[in-house]
């Protein structure tokens, strides 16, 4: 008989995984999964700077490295994070293993079972997953078409002092948020940053979507406007470079960086090296910024083909997110619809999402859903959303007549 231990019996695979084996069938045109679009990663670069690191500089490439990561990829973030304004200095950072290493990290450094964590309602699962294996209160907070009802925030805050819950801090993805695509205004990021302070709470700012903004102008990010101390940021290459190099890294006071650091020794010792040496190249041998100019027209015109299907082919009951960046479309329908059941129909069409549940801390959200637009073909993304609109009026008409 195994004896896992007591917090792992919450722990549970995503339902949705096994219908999402069928969006894999060639036929099938998915908009379901996460990932960016491989044709975006720069692969000859890769290669070659990953024969002469390995060639030419294997003590720094192939072996072992310290757990804060590489000198030179820190040297590299400050100046890269200084023309977002955040100043910050090479004791504030760890290198991860991908931002998901850092919500982990943060879950094990700060939460205690009961302990108060604030999520917007939906968040990123990922985030969802990480921290309930510290057994926290996840305490759910609407989110508004520019972040979250702060309202609402101040009187969760509230309230879970009241309940004993030892409020720790408020997660948020400000920029083109997973799933919803939704960016949080300026106004709303000052004003969480006064919540903070006055509640003297930690933000954690997740940001892997932050260069990926296709239209309108980029809104400072809560770090840099921070003077607090009082923001953790989380950022990645996943989404800029190539998700399977696993390398972000985590951003904040000095003292938050050194309890990650000891945790992460007993985590993984370091990160890995060749991988880490592959970001710093790219930061300082590669044009960055073209190749972010260039990732961002590959998916404006994604996002803009799937933005004019929806307005095609959803029936009038059907309201979505119009993202100016990131890698998906939110799509609510009217109460009653279920589309975790609806996907089944879905996939008898050939056509697949992400219902949108699981995204919501609380447990709501059952007639949601998330569309990336990333891997589709613009055929695909026409031809794939006509499907889903026509498996959506049907779902509506039985609704209408139940
Ligand atoms: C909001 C958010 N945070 C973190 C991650 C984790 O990314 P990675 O671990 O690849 O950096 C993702 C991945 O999709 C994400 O959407």
């Amino acid at each position: 008989m195994l004896k896992f231990a007591e917090r792992t019996k919450g722990a549970k695979r995503s339902a949705i995984r096994e219908l999402l084996k069928y969006t894999e069938q060639p036929e099938v045109i998915s908009f379901a999964g996460g990932l960016p679009d491989p044709a975006t990663f720069p692969t000859e670069f890769l290669a070659k700077v990953a024969q002469e690191e390995i060639l030419h500089n294997a003590l720094k490439s192939l072996q072992y490295t310290t757990t804060e990561g590489k000198r030179p990829l820190r040297e590299a973030l400050i100046r890269w994070l200084g023309e977002e304004g955040i100043k910050t200095t090479m004791d504030q950072i760890v290198i991860t293993n991908g931002s998901q290493q850092g919500l982990d990290l943060l879950g094990r450094a700060f939460l205690d079972e009961g302990d108060a964590v604030f999520v917007s309602l939906p968040t990123y699962l990922g985030a969802l997953q990480a921290f309930r294996a510290y057994q926290p209160t996840l305490v759910g907070i609407p989110l508004e078409e520019d972040g979250m009802d702060l309202s609402f925030l101040r009187r969760a805050i509230r309230e879970a002092k009241r309940a004993g819950h030892e409020p720790k801090f408020i997660y948020v993805v400000p920029d083109f948020q997973n799933p919803t695509g939704i960016t949080w205004s300026e106004e709303k990021r000052k004003e969480l940053l006064e919540i903070a302070e006055k509640e003297d709470l930690l933000i954690v700012e997740d940001i892997p979507y932050r260069w990926l903004r296709y239209k309108g102008e980029h809104i400072p990010t809560i770090a840099s406007l921070d003077e607090g101390g009082r923001v953790i940021v989380l950022l990645t290459f996943s989404k800029i470079l190539a998700a399977g190099l696993r390398v972000g890294a985590l951003v904040g006071p000095q003292e938050v960086v050194n309890m990650v650091v000891t945790l992460k020794q007993g985590a993984d010792l370091c990160g890995p090296s060749l991988t880490q040496r592959l970001a710093v190249r790219f930061l300082t041998d590669y044009d960055m910024h073209a190749h972010i100019a260039r990732l961002c027209q590959h998916y404006k015109v994604k996002l803009e083909a799937m933005l004019e299907a929806l307005a095609r082919h959803m029936p009038e009951e059907a309201g979505w997110t119009k993202p100016e960046g990131g890698l998906f479309v939110w799509v609510k329908l009217p109460e009653g619809v279920d589309t975790t059941k609806m996907l089944e129909r879905a996939l008898v069409h050939k056509v697949a999402y992400v219902p949108g549940q699981p995204f919501f801390a609380d447990g709501s959200g059952q007639n949601t859903m998330r569309l990336s637009f990333a891997l589709a073909t613009l055929e695909q993304i026409e031809e794939g959303i006509r499907r889903l609109g026509a498996v959506i009026k049907e779902e509506v008409a039985t609704l209408t007549l139940a």
